[in-house]
């Protein structure tokens, strides 16, 4: 039996692929893109399949030939490329989802672990914080697939007892993400000048924006599929990282404490500052991962600009390039 990754190559696939390798698996990595990153550093310890979600046929035929149980499903188009192809991102992310809850059906597959967002979220959210409950509005159309899987998977779980399991993350900080979207500054306020570049902050200093460290999301992955059936009764659960969210001032102070030549600032741009102002007041509840399956982060903001930096530095060649 086998343990699949679908967008294992990814920033967070790679990561969770890690966690697999250090439990003795050989997971299955499917991806239409070949493994980069630190992922090379662990060739022998898992097999790459290059394949689209889009393909149902694929899918099956690589689920049958690995005999694989479990899926992590983490393949799929983020936010900024969804809004700019939404028509692409439906057959990715929503198509793609329905392809996998399929193949799980059809092979008999026990466990499918779903990467949801907090971009299921919309602005008109009553209160200042954000539980499990909380109505699922997005204006996104990123956000709308993920609402729209979470609730394919709950329907597969009720009709063909499939052991679905989901997580709503928030923005994921970690090293070697380069492609933009609205929360990337958390990255690159550290990454940039790590590589010796200026950057400027585009929000306001007081702007606060849920985020995790990617080394606490994966972890949450490798815990919630280890999870003992019995204890998931949510099914899908937001994982708070920083908590409170640190604010963007707060972010550069914890930088220039490890990085102290570091031509590091605040430029607000007023469409990014506006975009982020609603999500400033809010505050993820996460108790319900906390009781069932027992989360916790390890990193604080603190902890995680310590590590994106030991990180960076151990490995220039990959991060530098
Ligand atoms: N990074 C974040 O801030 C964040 C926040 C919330 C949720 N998520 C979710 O976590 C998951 C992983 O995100 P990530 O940060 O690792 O992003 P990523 O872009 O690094 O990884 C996604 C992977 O999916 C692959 N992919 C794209 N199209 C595919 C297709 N047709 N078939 C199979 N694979 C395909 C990509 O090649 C990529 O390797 C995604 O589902 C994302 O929506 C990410």
């Amino acid at each position: 039996m086998s343990i699949m990754i679908t967008g294992g190559t990814g920033f967070l696939g790679a990561e969770i692929c890690r966690l697999l390798v250090e439990d003795g698996e050989r997971p299955v990595l499917l991806d239409p893109y070949p493994p980069r990153g630190r992922l090379p550093e662990l060739k022998d310890h898992y097999l790459y399949v290059p394949g689209s979600l889009t393909n149902l046929p694929v899918l099956l035929n690589t689920v049958r030939q690995y005999e694989v149980d479990t899926i992590f499903h983490l393949g799929g188009m983020l936010s900024l490329p969804s809004e700019q192809d939404p028509w692409n991102a439906f057959e990715v992310n929503v198509v793609g989802t329905y392809n996998v809850l399929e193949a799980c059906r059809l092979s008999g597959i026990a466990k499918l672990i779903f990467a949801s967002s907090v971009a299921v979220y919309g602005e008109d959210i009553a209160g200042d914080v954000i539980t499990d409950d909380t109505l699922q509005r997005p204006a996104s159309f990123y956000g709308a697939g993920k609402v729209f899987s979470e609730l394919q998977g709950r329907f597969y779980a009720r009709r063909f007892g499939l052991d679905f399991r989901g997580l709503r993350l928030p923005s994921v900080v970690g090293p070697g993400s380069r492609v933009a979207h609205m929360t990337i500054y958390n990255c690159w306020a550290i990454e940039h000048p790590l590589r010796g570049l200026p950057y400027r902050v585009p929000v306001e200093p007081e702007t606060r924006c849920p985020t995790i460290y990617y080394k606490d999301a994966a972890r949450a992955f490798h815990m919630l599929g280890k999870a003992d059936a019995a204890s998931i009764s949510s099914k899908v659960y937001n994982v708070a990282g920083q908590s409170p969210a640190y604010t963007a001032a707060q972010l550069v102070e914890a930088v220039r404490g490890h990085l102290p030549g570091a031509d590091l600032g605040i430029d607000p741009d007023p469409n990014i500052s506006q975009l982020l102002q609603g999500l400033s007041r809010l505050a993820l509840d996460d108790a319900p991962a906390r009781r069932e399956w027992g989360w916790n982060p390890a990193f604080a903001l603190e902890e995680m600009v310590a590590d994106f930096v030991a990180e960076f530095r151990a490995h220039p060649a990959i991060y530098s390039m």
